[in-house]
């Protein structure tokens, strides 16, 4: 069963720190996130939302509880294993953008797939590709620190897109953008949700946000408080491409229904 699930945790728990100033972020969290699904978890500033999805996205490690990622079970991988997991599933876009700042739009988007190995005429093909489909290829020679805060954001997706995953987990991604641009971002991880498949797991205080995706998952001092019904997996695994999946959606699904509806 548990391999229908991307990600699949039980009980996680985390502490910051020792002793007296021993602080518990996390204190017994079960997460399942299907393929394909668009989940928020919402939450006060420090209520451990991004402790969670520093653990689910294996970034951290739990103090006890299990997680499997794609069916494997993290415990169980090696280091290695573990980074290359994340490589190749994962894709993350954070608040503080953390490019580098020094070096080529193209050079950024591509470092996972150096890190991955890949070639480096690959790599630029690839790169240019997903800059291109981000409508930022008479950028990619720019230096990061050259762009606005919206642009630099969407290099962020574009290099956490480049290495195609399956997840790509979002930690208050407008946090530091205008409303206007803020919505360009969401618009671009939403479209990349509905027309690749990718699921997204997005940490957000902005209920705005929260409520754009398909479940929401409330996070307080640490715990799960309110958590909307997970679909079934074996369901949500339908290919979104497939045209059974995409008329079924067309109904309930806004984007697509708003895009039927400007065709007629
Ligand atoms: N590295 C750390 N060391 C000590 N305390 C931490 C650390 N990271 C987070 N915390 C504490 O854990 C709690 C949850 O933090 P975090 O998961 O970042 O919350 P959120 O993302 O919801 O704002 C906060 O009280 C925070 O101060
Ligand atoms: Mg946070």
């Amino acid at each position: 069963m548990s391999s229908e699930w991307v990600i699949d945790a039980h009980g996680l728990e985390k502490s910051y720190g020792s002793g007296t100033s021993r602080f518990d972020a996390l204190k017994g969290v079960s997460v399942q996130i299907a393929a394909g699904e668009t989940v928020a978890i919402v939450g006060k500033s420090g209520s451990g939302k991004s402790t969670l999805m520093h653990l689910l996205a294996l970034l951290d490690e739990p103090d006890q509880g299990t997680l499997e990622v794609a069916g494997q079970t993290a415990k169980s991988l090696s280091k290695r294993a573990v980074n290359e997991l994340r490589n190749k599933e994962f894709g993350f876009v954070f608040q503080q953008f953390f490019l580098t700042p020094n070096v080529s739009v193209l050079d950024n988007v591509i470092l996972p797939l150096k890190i991955a190995g890949m070639g480096g005429k690959e790599r630029r093909r690839r790169g240019m590709e997903v800059l291109t489909q981000l409508e930022l290829a008479d950028k990619a020679g720019n230096k990061a620190t050259t762009l606005s805060g919206g642009q630099k954001q969407r290099v962020v997706i574009g290099r956490a897109l480049v290495n195609a995953p399956r997840v790509i987990f979002a930690d208050e991604p407008t946090g530091n953008l205008d409303t206007a641009t803020g919505a360009v971002v969401e618009d671009i991880l939403f479209e990349l949700n509905r027309s690749q498949g990718i699921t997204l797991v997005i940490v957000t205080h902005d209920e705005e946000l929260a409520a754009r995706c398909d479940r929401q998952i409330y996070i307080r001092d640490g715990l799960v408080v309110q958590h909307t019904a997970a679909r079934s997996a074996a369901h949500s695994a339908a290919a979104p491409t497939n045209t059974e999946a995409h008329s079924a959606a067309a109904p309930t699904n806004a984007e697509a229904h708003s895009t039927a509806g400007g065709a007629a």
